[in-house]
């Protein structure tokens, strides 16, 4: 069987749970995101009045065009609102998991069909190599899915136009966890952002939230996994996702 080969040696971040940057600032990001998820919960009690509200309006009025045009804003800047939202309390320090034993393999086709479209009309090439049997893990698989689809949808961002977005996988037998790997082509990360990317609200894009990768990084490390980055500046990325495995699905 072929083994995977090793990932190319630029530099690594979140290497045995310590990462340069990120380790130092651990406490600091736990602290933030704490607060940012108090926050989330409470703009959400509110948000859920505001959207009754709005639908109390519809049902009582015959809004005119105008009044209508008004009507549809206010519903897409809610639900804008209600999207970050979402992803804030992904930043919760205890997530309530619905977690369930799942092939590793359903997480990868899941989410290789979700960008498949888009790796299509920026004309990337989408490949994914596996790297013997993979097993089960026991996940959340809306929760997990999200965070995979973060990262890949990063790596379509990083390519542009073009190049390649590659997703591989592998069980470690000696640590029981499978690993993920989601590599692009693209721009890569500047050292001195590295230690920047996990944190809630750090980003490079003119529409991005900066909460992508923060709220995977959780998601993923309270299913008892983590994630790892190695990137070289105009090269690319790789992102690493690594889950306890709980087995393999009896034949
Ligand atoms: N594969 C990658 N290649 C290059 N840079 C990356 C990659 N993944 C993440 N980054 C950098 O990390 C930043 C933070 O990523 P994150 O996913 O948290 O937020 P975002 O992608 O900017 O916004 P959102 O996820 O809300 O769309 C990005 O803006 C980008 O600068
Ligand atoms: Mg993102």
């Amino acid at each position: 069987m072929k083994s995977m080969p090793a990932p190319k040696k630029h530099y690594i971040v979140r290497e045995n749970n310590g990462l340069t940057g990120y380790g130092e600032n651990h406490k600091r990001l736990e602290s933030i995101n704490r607060i940012a998820a108090g926050v989330a919960h409470e703009i959400r009690n509110s948000l859920t009045e505001v959207f009754g509200f709005i639908q109390l309006l519809e049902l009582s009025v015959e809004p005119n065009q105008a009044q209508k045009r008004y009507l549809e804003n206010i519903y897409s800047g809610v639900e804008s609102i209600n999207s970050v939202i979402n992803e804030l309390l992904l930043l919760q320090a205890s997530l309530n998991l619905r977690t369930r034993p799942i092939t590793v393999m359903v997480l990868i086709e899941e989410m290789m069909d979700r960008v498949k479209q888009r790796a299509h009309d920026q004309s990337t090439t989408l490949a994914y190599k596996q790297f013997g049997p993979l097993p089960l893990v026991e996940v959340d698989q809306s929760l997990i899915g999200r965070a995979l689809y973060n990262l890949i949808k990063n790596a379509l961002d990083a390519v542009e136009q073009g190049g390649e977005v590659s997703v591989a996988a592998r069980y470690q037998s000696g640590r029981k966890t499978v690993v993920i790997e989601i590599s692009d082509t693209g721009k890569g990360i500047a050292k001195e952002s590295l230690n920047l990317i996990f944190e809630p609200f750090y980003s490079c894009k003119p529409l991005g939230t900066g909460l992508g990768l923060c709220s995977a990084l959780n998601v993923v490390k309270q299913h008892g996994g983590d994630i790892k980055v190695n990137s070289c500046e105009g090269e690319g990325s790789t992102f690493l996702v690594e889950l306890p495995a709980i087995g393999f699905e009896s034949t």
